[in-house]
């Protein structure tokens, strides 16, 4: 099942996330989230921080997963998914660094990295609640078009789109990673609840192909109509090719 929320803007959507990620919270102080990085939980994350700064909510008892992490970039990099995780959330809330688990870019084993994530998953999880952007090309996590419904975390080329559409924090196109590890579709598909976010006319067409509800690997997001517990949250500008056509 997947509930549609269509709000104003970027700020109403972050508001709606957080509000979800804090009520759960207070029902399960020791829930597992599944966190993303990219542009678009920017404002969920202030507002957590927020949250736990002027409203009291505590995170030290939670535990987190991310999504993914690029190959090939040091952790202490600034574009690492592990630092912009420090930045922009967990060196401002009172988790322990230890309940804040990243896939590990850097292992000299990619595949056991793989194996070992997988397995933590399982072992802390199920992921009570995952956040999840979406890909202009329908990708989640770095799941890209034509990713099989049964993967598990995996190493990943990315797709020259992806590429390009993260060119923007680095200093040019060479630099930006050629592959990164992710979390598959069936480990998403695993979290009890998921939180698709989406903001922004430069997701309305994935938005568009999304709402046709046709289940395709080639758009990995359409899996999410399997889920039993979907809630996306999408702004008008995102929505704009659904309304246009009804
Ligand atoms: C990030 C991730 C990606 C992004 C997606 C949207 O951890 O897994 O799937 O969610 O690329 O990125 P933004 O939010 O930058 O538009």
């Amino acid at each position: 099942m997947m509930k549609v929320i269509v709000v104003e803007d970027y700020a109403e959507m972050s508001d709606e996330a957080v509000k979800i990620i804090e009520s759960q919270v207070a029902k399960n102080n020791n829930a597992v989230l599944g966190l993303a990085t990219g542009s678009t939980p920017i404002g969920l994350y202030k507002g957590m921080i927020e949250g736990h700064k002027e409203r009291g909510i505590s995170y030290q008892a939670i535990q987190t997963v991310n999504l993914d992490e690029y190959i090939g970039v040091e952790q202490g990099h600034a574009q690492s998914y592990y630092t912009f995780m420090r930045e922009n959330l967990l060196g401002h809330i009172d988790i322990p660094a230890e309940q804040a688990h990243i896939p590990n870019g850097q292992a000299i084993s990619l595949d056991e990295e793989c194996r070992r994530y997988e397995q933590l998953i399982d072992k802390i999880g199920p992921v009570d609640l995952q956040i999840l952007g979406l890909g202009e090309n329908g990708h989640i996590g770095f799941n890209e078009p034509g990713t099989s419904s049964t993967t598990t975390t995996h190493i990943v080329a990315l797709d020259e789109s992806t590429r390009q559409s993260n060119a923007r924090f680095f200093n040019s196109i060479d630099e930006v990673p050629t592959k990164a590890i992710t979390m598959g579709i069936q480990s998403i598909m695993k979290s009890k609840e998921i939180i698709l976010m989406v903001s922004g006319e430069k997701k309305a067409e994935a938005i568009k192909t999304l709402m046709s509800k046709t289940i395709s690997e080639q758009f990995p997001a359409s899996i999410l109509w399997k889920h039993n517990h979907v809630t996306l949250i999408v702004d008008k500008d995102a929505y704009k090719l659904v309304d246009s056509e009804r």
